[in-house]
């Protein structure tokens, strides 16, 4: 028998391709129709036994990362704990490369990974549907996470349903943004901006069939063209330089652009791997955001890499 010390996860960034967000609820929350894509840039979270609960982050943006109970990882062990209530401590060790706060559902990832590697680690023997439904009380893109490929998102973004599409891989470049911006504050200023605008509640968000059908059809072009995000003026009006960013991508060729969830995160369709080598080069030169990155998609959801399956 193979004792086992410690268990490596490793989980992808999200993108939104539409983002429809109807008006706010009850609970603060909004309802949103979301199609999720997770693409190939990933943080690793590993999961060892220790005498008391912990985490310590590193790499990218880490000093903005909680290291205590508010950290994202950590509620979803103490969620996790609750179905597998003789569960002894566990040290959470996160190696981020998703950076924080930019629209890419880091923090989510990270609590997804926790799940899996907790799950792992304690012989917790839960199935799929079973973390999807602690993943969901954990965070809205948290169970997103768990599934990955592309998938749509309803209620608060985490009754999913996969997106059955052809085998086609997507090309994108990452702007990354020098500031962040917070969710819920972005959330907040789409309602004024409506609010402003006056008229009736926002409409009950949709599903954008253009968006699906040129999916089915594995046709980049397509898929670029459909692109939508409500949260997007909100993100712009906190933080203008995105248009900038925006502007510069659309103008370097790329097949659609826009702000990654709630941003600052800008992303761009590229035609193909090696448009995307180019664009990310012209983007990083023409100095219209921090870093840039690129990354294919879809991937899979939280997989364990270590100890080897
Ligand atoms: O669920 P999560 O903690 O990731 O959400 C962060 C914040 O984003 C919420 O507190 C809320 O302000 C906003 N949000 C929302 N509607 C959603 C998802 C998130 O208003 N469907």
């Amino acid at each position: 028998m193979t004792i086992v010390t410690g268990v490596t996860v490793r989980v992808p960034a999200k993108l939104n391709l539409q983002l429809a967000v109807g008006p706010p609820r009850a609970d603060g929350y909004h309802d949103l129709v979301t199609v999720f894509h997770a693409v190939s840039l990933y943080d690793e979270i590993t999961a060892e036994p220790a005498g008391r609960d912990g985490v310590t982050v590193g790499g990218e943006g880490a000093d903005r990362v909680p290291a205590d109970g508010d950290n994202l990882a950590l509620r979803a062990v103490a969620a996790l704990r609750a179905a597998v209530p003789s569960a002894p401590g566990v040290h959470i060790t996160i190696a981020k490369r998703i950076p924080v706060a930019a629209g890419l559902a880091g923090g989510s990832g990270d609590a997804a990974a926790a799940l899996v590697a907790c799950n792992e680690l304690w012989d917790g023997g839960l199935g799929q549907p079973q973390l999807l439904d602690i993943a969901a009380q954990v965070g809205s893109d948290v169970a997103f996470a768990l599934l990955g490929g592309t998938a749509v998102g309803r209620g608060r973004g985490e009754q999913l349903t996969s997106a059955l599409a052809p085998a086609t891989q997507y090309h994108w470049v990452l702007a990354f943004a020098d500031g962040h911006l917070s969710t819920p504050a972005v959330y907040a200023a789409l309602d004024r901006q409506r609010a402003r605008a006056g008229g009736d509640v926002a409409p009950e968000p949709e599903l954008d069939s253009a968006l699906m059908s040129a999916l089915r059809s594995g046709d980049a072009r397509l898929v670029g063209r459909a692109l939508s995000n409500d949260l997007q003026p909100a993100a712009l009006s906190l933080f203008p330089a995105l248009r900038k960013t925006l502007a510069a991508g659309l103008e370097l060729g790329a097949l659609g652009a826009l702000v990654s969830g709630s941003g600052p995160t800008c992303v761009f369709l590229a035609a193909s791997a090696d448009r995307a080598l180019d664009l990310a080069a012209s983007l990083s030169g023409a100095g219209v955001c921090r870093s840039v990155a690129r990354a294919s998609g879809p991937v899979p959801g939280a997989a364990i890499v270590s100890p080897a399956r």
